[in-house]
């Protein structure tokens, strides 16, 4: 039988990353109590799931694990209001529930046998971290073409992911730029916005997807350059982070115009979104 949509699964927090330096991002990493839950909530990159907290409410936040993780899901929460809060006081082995997996994720078969170049901006970084993971992982490497990654945040201190970029910057099938705004001392890596380091790694369109994700002004730059550089509004992918209640499109909280950013995305093509009313 169909598991209730509505109904979280019960599970604990196995481990807590503090990943920046400002100390309001936070990776938790969870496990399922009930034998099976793991493989009941089946997963691809890029799709999201609400996590609750009893007593206080639950919030939509998108899957960090890549789905060849065997035993736990990760999910990474910037510390903003009451239920990031509250996730934030937790202690490794505090339960809490989660409802899901929700959202269209990455079109994994059409990205099959591409190269994918993923930009990312600040701790947005999460659903790429999981894509990228996921082309990295043995079993999947030679199902992708080139794989290059391009991540900016404002300061080395406020990069995420430091263990997963250590790790990528030692393999040789991934083309890793790691760009922070401005210079710092002990920073001997990029310096410069995401858009303008995009512009100077100029990937090619060719048999190519972007997957962009990150802050507004962000993604407003990169775009053009993508243009620039020849990809096709149709090959080149957001993930869309509107305001949510009920995730399973009932509540139309999270609609623009007939799209339910829940149900139909969060992830569209650009050339979907310039077909929508400009309110995302
Ligand atoms: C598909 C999707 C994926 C997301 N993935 C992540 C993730 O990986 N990590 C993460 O930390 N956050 C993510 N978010 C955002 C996260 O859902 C909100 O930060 C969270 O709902 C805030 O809840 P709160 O109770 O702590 O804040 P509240 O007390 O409800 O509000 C605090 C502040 O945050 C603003 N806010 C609340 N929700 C949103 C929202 N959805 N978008 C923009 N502003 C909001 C409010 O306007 C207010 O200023 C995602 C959202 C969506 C829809
Ligand atoms: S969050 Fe309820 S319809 Fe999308």
């Amino acid at each position: 039988m169909m598991q209730n949509p509505y109904l979280p699964y019960p599970v604990d927090v196995r481990k807590v990353t503090l990943e920046n330096e400002a100390k309001d991002i936070k990776t938790f990493e969870l496990v399922f109590q009930e034998d099976g839950g793991k493989e009941r909530f089946a997963y691809r990159c890029g799709q999201f799931a609400e996590l609750s907290v009893l007593g206080v409410g639950e919030c939509p936040i998108g899957i960090a694990s890549s789905p060849m993780d065997t035993d736990s899901v990760q999910f990474t929460v910037k510390k903003v209001g009451v239920v990031t809060t509250a996730l934030h006081e937790l202690e490794e082995g505090a339960s809490i529930g989660l409802r899901g997996p929700y959202g269209n994720g990455f079109p994994m078969d059409e990205l099959e046998g591409s190269n994918i170049v993923i930009v990312a901006g600040g701790f947005a970084f999460t659903t790429l971290r999981s894509l990228t993971n996921y082309i990295l992982h043995p079993d999947n490497r030679d199902r992708f073409g080139e794989l290059t990654v391009v991540y900016g945040a404002r300061t080395p201190g406020e990069l995420i992911y430091k263990y997963d970029l250590e790790a990528w910057a030692r393999r040789e099938d991934i083309q890793l730029h790691v760009t922070v705004d401005t210079e710092h001392e002990g920073w001997d890596g990029l310096v410069g916005f995401v858009p303008t380091v995009l512009g100077n790694v100029a990937p090619s369109p060719e048999n190519a997807f972007a997957v962009v994700c990150g802050p507004p002004v962000m993604i407003r730059f990169s775009l053009p350059v993508l243009a620039q550089q020849g990809f096709q509004a149709s090959r080149i992918l957001n993930s869309l982070e509107m305001r949510m209640k009920c995730g399973v499109g009932k509540c139309g909280r999270c609609n623009i115009g007939e799209k339910y950013v829940c149900k139909n995305g969060p992830v569209f093509t650009l050339e979907e979104l310039q077909g929508l009313p400009q309110e995302y």
